[in-house]
């Protein structure tokens, strides 16, 4: 499918934007380990967050939805998991794979995991080989690092484990194989990665123990089935916030917004070049941060340097950042950044190439990218690349480039946020 932008004056509007990601995968999964009833109520109706629904309907749990919004989970406790008697298919979805395995891992029976192209050339060994270490048997392509895995399950040791990546789905899926763990299992990370698995095994009934970047977990918790409020995606948000902190005369409220430090980078980059963002009705759902955020144009954004712990509270966000960065003035270096290349698409190859379409001043770098502001993006063809951030990067970079932007493969939006060129159309003043 084809996405037709054309150049916009700015954007308002009062909005929200559809349910985390992050946040509604793991009502899923701790909902389904949970003992009795789970609701989470704005749930992402993206097609990662379905394709783990369908996962753990053919692991045996009885989920109904979404519905309005709404996913109910009949949870049926840590042993209450059966054996798939179908491939498990996680589609796009990294955070549906690592995860799981995680949770196959510890169970006495035998599955086997899959997903789309995209997801079948990602990297797994960096939790199969720590959940082969607790006892899990792993086989798949690769050398067991690429899916489809097979899975055999069953009693688990408990490990320290020190992942060389900041990742929160590698500490995700340790942590989850520790909850059929004998004792306390670990994560230490270079850099701490989000935390919504420690939030909601707490607010669950677990007592997860944090202590700088390293996460304990001790195995067998009790989990009780809650009702969660699943806040607005910042991923999503995204998108709409760079584009308003881009165009003159912008004024844009996003509400109930999920606003967790470690995914918030974006509002602290964007400020840094000169955004001005307010932050307000700062509640909590579910032990997770939300707030409403009025973005309004302040004048030309201006480069910055980004790297290091920075670089996990927006890793998702570098995409739509470098259409910031090419659009402003001075040079951006991006650095410490060398996951991207291991997304759902090589993010650093598919931005610098998306970038130079517009005309950009752009170079890739072995961990990152090298932007030169302030080129005057002309509207072009470009291709999503089958990558769901990268097409809706092109589209905020169409809304301010001269002309008319076609974004070809727009179809993968859907993955992660299912309305946006409704609601981009919605607040766009052309
Ligand atoms: C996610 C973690 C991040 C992120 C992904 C979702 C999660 O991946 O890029 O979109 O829900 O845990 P890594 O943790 O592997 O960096």
């Amino acid at each position: 499918m084809d996405l037709r932008i054309e150049q916009a004056r700015c954007l308002r509007g009062d909005i929200s934007v559809p349910g985390d990601k992050s946040i509604s995968h793991r009502a899923v999964i701790i909902g389904a380990l949970a003992e009795g009833e789970t609701v989470a109520e704005n749930f992402s109706a993206g097609e990662d967050c379905l394709s783990t629904i369908d996962c753990y309907r053919k692991l045996g749990i009885e989920i109904t939805g979404p519905q309005g919004g709404v996913v109910r989970i009949a949870g049926r406790g840590l042993d209450g998991l059966r054996e798939p008697g179908d491939i498990l298919d996680a589609g796009n979805s990294g955070t549906t794979m690592r995860l799981s395995l995680g949770i196959l891992a510890g169970q006495p029976f035998f599955s086997v995991i899959t997903g789309d192209n995209s997801l079948r050339r990602r990297p797994m060994a960096r939790v199969t080989d720590p959940l082969k270490r607790m006892g899990a048997v792993i086989e798949g392509r690769k050398g067991g690092s690429c899916a489809p895995l097979a899975v055999r399950g069953g009693p688990l040791k408990a490990v320290a484990h020190i992942s060389p990546v900041a990742s929160a789905q590698v500490k995700s899926a340790i942590l989850l194989a520790g909850l059929f763990a004998d004792g306390q299992t670990s994560v230490t990370e270079p850099y701490r990665s989000r935390d919504h698995t420690e939030i909601m095994l707490k607010y669950f009934g677990a007592a997860p123990g944090i202590e700088g970047n390293t996460v304990y977990i001790d195995g067998r918790p009790q989990l009780t089935g809650k009702k969660i409020r699943v806040a607005g995606d910042i991923s999503s948000a995204a998108f709409l916030l760079t584009a308003a902190a881009l165009a003159p005369g912008s004024d844009l409220t996003i509400r109930g917004l999920g606003i967790n430090p470690t995914r918030s980078g974006i509002i602290d980059v964007l400020e840094m070049m000169g955004a001005d963002i307010r932050i307000f009705n700062l509640r909590e759902d579910g032990g997770e941060p939300v707030a409403d955020i009025r973005v309004r144009y302040a004048g030309r954004l201006r480069g910055v340097k980004i790297g290091g712990e920075m670089i996990p509270r927006l890793i998702d966000e570098i995409p739509v950042l470098a259409v910031a960065a090419a659009a402003a003035e001075g040079k951006t270096v991006i650095r410490d950044a060398a996951e991207l290349k291991v997304k759902e698409s090589n993010r650093i190859a598919a931005v610098a190439r998306l970038l130079s379409g517009f005309g950009a001043d752009v170079a890739e770098l072995e961990d990152g990218l090298m932007i030169r502001g302030g080129r005057v993006f002309a509207g072009c063809f470009c291709d999503s690349h089958g990558d769901h951030r990268i097409a809706m990067a092109a589209a905020v970079a169409g809304l301010t480039a001269k002309g008319t932007t076609v974004v070809r493969g727009a179809e993968c939006i859907e993955v992660s946020f299912p309305g946006f060129s409704e609601l981009l159309k919605g607040v766009t003043i052309k």
